[in-house]
């Protein structure tokens, strides 16, 4: 590790489970229905993250959220009541960790010369809560030493001025885009830190090896895969050898 090396790490996806949602929609819709609605409604909430990119408009990410879940539900027929709606959008500000990331945290929270932060196309009020009073982020929360979203620059990953806007966050120029690493576990973000010259480790949690063909070459491609973010910190070692 060199004293300054930047480790960002993305929120949902990466830190945070959005299928641990599903168990509260399986309250309502049972087990399999509520599995389904937690994948559509993530895909239709970055979906509409992309559409907006290309619309060159901007709703926060809390927006976006609720109104993907109405979508999805609708998608399927089904519906819930304000107060539901209400609890879930609560719970999504406590989505549980992948079991992986608190030993990760503890390790990255010993070792001296990382500065790790969080980087999300969330609301700073979202990202905050979840890292803050989630029972599974908020032991960890000192780990952090910033919360980048994307609220300041009004657009979502991948477009290129979140990347700056995180460069410029953490002290970097946009000429030393290489210094800094995203870690992510969606492709599309893997893809768009690549494209600005940054690192980027994937985080293949369900092992299935990279597929997204959208850019081809070494810059498409994640510069090292880790099963989970336990592996991170000697992947990231590993590149500096
Ligand atoms: C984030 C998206 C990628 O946290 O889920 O930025």
């Amino acid at each position: 590790m060199t004293p300054d090396t930047v480790i960002a790490f993305d929120a949902y996806g990466t830190l945070l489970s959005t299928e641990s949602i599903a168990q509260k929609l399986a309250d309502h819709f049972g087990q399999e229905q509520g599995s389904l609605l937690a994948a559509s409604w993530r895909r239709i909430q970055l979906e509409y993250t992309w559409r907006l990119n290309s619309m060159q408009q901007y709703v926060p990410f809390s927006v976006i959220t609720r109104n993907s879940l109405k979508h999805a539900l609708a998608e399927s027929r089904l519906s819930l009541d304000g107060s539901a709606t209400e609890k879930l959008m609560e719970a999504y500000d406590s989505l549980s960790t992948f079991p992986d990331v608190s030993p990760a945290l503890e390790a990255i929270a010993k070792t001296e010369g990382i500065n790790a932060v969080v980087f999300s196309n969330g609301t700073d009020s979202m990202v905050g809560n979840s890292v803050k009073s989630s029972p599974d982020l908020g032991p960890h929360a000192s780990v952090f030493k910033d919360i980048i979203t994307v609220e300041e620059v009004q657009c979502f990953k991948p477009h290129p001025k979140v990347y700056f806007h995180l460069a410029e966050k953490v002290g970097k120029s946009h000429d030393a885009m290489e210094e800094i690493w995203l870690i992510s576990g969606n492709p599309f973000d893997i893809v768009g830190a690549r494209a600005v010259g940054m690192k980027a480790c994937w985080v293949d949690r369900a092992g299935n090896g990279w597929t997204d063909e959208l850019v081809q070459g070494a810059s498409g491609k994640p510069t090292v895969v880790v099963k989970g973010l336990d592996g991170v910190l000697d992947a990231v070692r590993r590149h500096f050898k």
